[in-house]
C-alpha cells in the first residue's frame, strides 16, 4: 500500500518533469529567436562568459574579513568567494579566485578567451573534482539555442550573412561571431533554398553525458591517438552514397565539436603527443578547429580546460619546442590543501558521499589530517613543522608566555610551490578505509589511524627520505601531539563544570593582575575586604606557561593592555581571549587533576569514591565530546599507558 503511494507520488515528479520540459523546449525560425532576443540580449552569449555567469550567479563573497581565518590566514588579501564551490572545496580559495579570474577576462573577451586554462596539482588534489563540478554548472544554466540538428549545435545567429551583420550589430548591439558549419550550409542550400528565415532554430539542454556541449579528451598514447577524437571523421559508409567533399559523409562527433558552446576537457593533457595538442592551440587562438577531409575549418566557440601533474608538466615544459604552446596556457596550482581544518572537511565530505556508517573517534580526522598537513610542508629556518602547521591553520602559537609572531606570508614566501608534494588525500582516505576494516567495533581512533599510516607508510612510500620524515612526524610529532590533545580532553571530562572553572580563574586572574598594574588593591570575594594583589596566585598561573622573574611584570601589563583594548572596542572578552593565558589556565586545570587523572585511569581497581569519578568521566566523554564506549576505552588505555608517566 505504502509502496503504491510512494509510486504515486513518483509518478506525478516525473508528469511535472516532463510538463517543464516540454514548455521549455523553443521551437521556432529565425524571426522567433530574434524577438527573443530582442528581451534578451544575452542569449547569444559567448561560452566563456555562460560559464562564469553561471558560476557567479550562485553568489559571490568577499570573503570576510573580519573573520579570524581571513584575518589571520589571507590577511590584507581581498579574497573573493564562490557560493557555488562552497561546502565542496575546502581550503583552495586561491586557486578558485584564480581560475574565476580567469574566466571572467575570458568572458570579457579578453585575451583569455583565446588560452588553455591548465590545472596543475598533485595527484589527488582535487583537479579532476573541480572540473566535474564546473562541468555540472554548465548543465545548470539556461538551455542553448541552436539551429536544429547541427551535429555542433551552433549559434542560429550563424544563419545571418556577413553583408547584413554590421546593421544586425548596430541594433541589437550584438556582435556575431563565426559562420555556418558545413552541414547546415549544405542544408541551407539544398533544403531551404538557402532561405535562411527558414531554418528551423531548437533549444538543447547542456550535459555532460549526453555529450551536449561537454567534450572530453582522454589521455591517448601514440599508437591509439588519432585526431578524429577531437574534430570527428567521415563516414566511410556513406562515401558510397556523396561524394567525398560533400558534408552528409562528415560525422562531427569529436570533442570540439561535441564541447562547441560550452567545455573541452583534456585529461592529463600531456599525457598526449604533441601533435595532438596543436589542434587543442588552434581551437583556443583560432578559434576553430579543422574539418575532416579537406572542408575549411569549422567555428568553435568552448571553454577549454586541461589538466595534470607536476611530473608530466615539468616533462613537457622541458622541451623547448613547446613554446608556442605554453604560451597559450594560462596556468592555475592546485596544491594539497594546507590547512588542517580545511583538510579535515574534505575527509568528512569524501566520508558523508560513501556508505560508510563506523564511528569516528574525536580528533580521528584531525590527527589524520594533521599527518597530511606535516608531510605537504615545505621545511622553514623560522619554526619547526608543527608550529607552521599550526599558523598555517589559523592557531596561535605560545612561545615564552606570548604569541609567537611569525608573518605567515613570509613562511609562504620562503616556500614557493608548497603544498604540491606530499601524502594525498587519497592516501588518507585508504587510511580511515582499512582502520575501519581492521576494527573489529566499527570504529576508527585517532590511536588506530595513525598505525594504519605507519602501516601504509612503510609499504607504500618508496623514497627513502620522504618516508623517514613521515615515521618521525607519526612517531614523534604526532604522537607527543595527540597526548596534549588527549590530556585536555581527559582533564575537561574531569573536571565538572570546566568552562566556568576556567572562566573563574581568569576573571580572578585578571582582577589581581589589573591591581596589580595599577597598584591597586583587589576586593576579596568572601570577605568584601580590599586587600594587596595575591602574588602566589598569580605565579601559580604564570609558571605553567614557564614565566617567572621579572617577565611576570611585563606579562601582567601585556594582558592588562590587551584585554582593556578589546574591551573597549566592545569585543566580548572571555577566558579563550589571550592564548597566552588561556594555555595557562588549561595547564593549571589539568595539573590540578593530575593527580586524579593517573590514579583512575591507571588503577586496576578502583574504591567506590574512584569509581565514581571515573564513569563520570567516562560518561562525560561519551555524551558530550561524541565518543562511543569502545572509542572512549581505547583512548583512556591510550592515555593511562603514556601520560602521567613521570609521576
Ligand atoms: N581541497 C579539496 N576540497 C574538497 N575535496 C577535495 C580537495 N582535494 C581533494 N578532494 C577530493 O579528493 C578526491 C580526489 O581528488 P581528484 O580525483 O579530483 O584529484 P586529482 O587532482 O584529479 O588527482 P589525479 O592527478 O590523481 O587525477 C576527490 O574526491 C576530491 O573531491
Ligand atoms: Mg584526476
Amino acid at each position: 500500500m505504502s509502496n503504491n503511494k510512494k509510486s504515486d507520488k513518483f509518478l506525478k515528479l516525473i508528469n511535472k518533469h516532463k510538463e517543464t520540459k516540454k514548455k521549455e523546449k523553443f521551437s521556432g525560425v529565425l524571426a522567433d529567436y530574434l524577438s527573443l532576443l530582442e528581451e534578451n540580449y544575452d542569449i547569444p552569449k559567448l561560452a566563456h562568459k555562460r560559464l562564469y555567469d553561471v558560476i557567479t550567479s550562485e553568489g559571490v563573497s568577499k570573503m570576510d574579513k573580519s573573520s579570524e581565518r581571513s584575518h589571520k590566514l589571507f590577511g590584507g588579501e581581498e579574497l573573493k568567494t564562490y557560493d557555488y564551490f562552497q561546502g565542496q572545496f575546502f581550503g583552495m580559495e586561491r586557486s578558485l579566485a584564480k581560475i574565476m579570474r580567469f574566466l571572467r577576462s575570458a568572458s570579457l573577451k579578453g585575451e583569455e578567451s583565446r588560452q588553455v586554462l591548465l590545472l596543475l596539482g598533485p595527484v589527488g588534489a582535487g583537479k579532476s573534482a573541480l572540473m566535474e563540478h564546473i562541468k555540472r554548472a554548465l548543465e545548470k544554466c539556461d538551455s542553448m539555442y541552436h539551429i536544429e540538428g547541427c551535429p555542433i549545435n551552433e549559434e542560429p545567429l550563424h544563419l545571418i550573412p556577413r553583408s547584413l551583420r554590421q546593421e544586425f550589430q548596430d541594433l541589437y548591439n550584438i556582435k556575431i561571431e563565426g559562420d555556418l558549419c558545413p552541414v547546415c550550409r549544405h542544408r541551407l542550400k539544398e533544403e531551404f533554398n538557402n532561405d535562411y528565415t527558414q531554418m528551423p532554430i531548437s533549444q538543447s539542454s547542456f550535459s555532460a553525458r549526453g555529450r551536449r556541449g561537454v567534450g572530453v579528451v582522454p589521455p591517448m598514447d601514440a599508437n591509439s591517438q588519432d585526431v578524429t577524437v577531437l574534430i570527428g571523421s567521415e563516414d566511410i559508409s556513406k562515401l558510397d552514397l556523396y561524394s567525398e567533399d560533400d558534408p552528409r559523409v562528415l560525422s562531427l562527433n569529436g570533442a570540439f565539436n561535441v564541447g562547441n558552446r560550452g567545455i573541452v576537457e583534456f585529461v592529463e593533457v600531456f599525457k598526449n603527443e604533441i601533435e595532438f595538442l596543436h589542434t587543442m592551440i588552434t581551437a583556443t587562438q583560432e578559434k576553430s578547429v579543422p574539418s575532416p577531409g579537406k572542408g575549411p575549418m569549422i567555428y568553435f566557440d568552448g571553454v577549454i580546460l586541461a589538466h595534470c601533474n607536476e611530473a608530466e608538466w615539468n616533462k613537457f615544459k622541458s622541451e623547448n619546442t613547446n613554446e608556442a604552446i605554453l604560451d597559450r596556457i594560462v596556468r592555475v596550482n592546485v596544491p594539497y590543501c594546507l590547512e588542517v581544518s580545511e583538510e579535515a572537511k574534505i575527509y568528512k565530505k569524501l566520508l558523508g558521499l560513501s556508505d560508510f556508517d563506523g564511528h569516528i573517534a574525536p580528533h580521528t580526522l584531525e590527527v589524520a589530517s594533521m599527518f597530511a598537513v606535516l608531510s605537504r610542508l615545505h621545511p622553514s629556518n623560522k619554526v619547526d613543522a608543527l608550529t607552521k602547521m599550526k599558523l598555517y591553520d589559523g592557531k596561535d602559537v605560545i612561545e615564552k608566555g606570548t604569541v609567537k609572531k611569525i608573518d605567515i606570508n613570509d613562511l609562504r614566501d620562503e616556500a614557493r610551490d608548497e603544498g604540491m608534494t606530499g601524502i594525498s588525500t587519497r592516501f588518507i582516505m585508504k587510511a580511515i578505509d582499512s582502520a575501519l576494516s581492521d576494527s573489529e567495533k566499527n570504529m576508527v581512533t585517532p590511536i588506530s589511524i595513525r598505525d594504519v599510516l605507519i602501516k601504509q607508510v612503510k609499504e607504500q612510500v618508496v623514497a627513502e627520505d620522504d618516508r623517514n620524515r613521515y615515521l618521525d612526524f607519526l612517531g614523534k610529532t604526532l604522537h607527543e601531539e595527540y597526548l596534549n590533545i588527549l590530556e585536555k580532553e581527559i582533564t575537561k571530562a574531569f573536571v565538572s563544570a570546566y568552562d566556568e572553572q576556567a572562566e573563574a580563574l581568569f576573571n580572578n586572574y585578571l582582577d589581581h593582575a589589573e591591581a596589580y598594574v595599577n597598584m591597586a588593591t583587589v576586593k576579596d570575594s568572601v570577605t568584601n575586604e580590599e586587600i594587596a594583589p595575591d602574588e602566589q596566585f598569580m605565579a601559580s598561573i604564570e609558571e605553567q606557561i614557564g614565566i617567572t622573574g621579572t617577565s611576570r611584570e611585563n606579562f601582567r601589563v601585556d594582558i592588562t593592555a590587551f584585554m582593556f583594548s578589546k574591551l573597549r572596542r566592545g569585543d566580548k572578552v572571555d577566558w579563550k581571549s589571550y592564548a597566552p593565558l588561556k594555555e595557562a589556565i588549561e595547564s593549571k586545570l589539568t595539573s590540578s587533576v593530575k593527580q586524579i587523572s593517573r590514579i583512575v585511569t591507571k588503577s586496576k581497581s578502583r574504591d567506590k569514591k574512584q569509581k565514581s569519578k571515573y564513569n563520570e568521566m567516562v560518561n562525560t566523554l561519551i555524551e558530550e565530546y561524541g565518543y562511543s564506549e569502545d572509542s572512549a576505552e581505547e583512548v583512556i588505555k591510550f592515555a593511562a599507558n603514556n601520560l602521567w608517566r613521570d609521576s
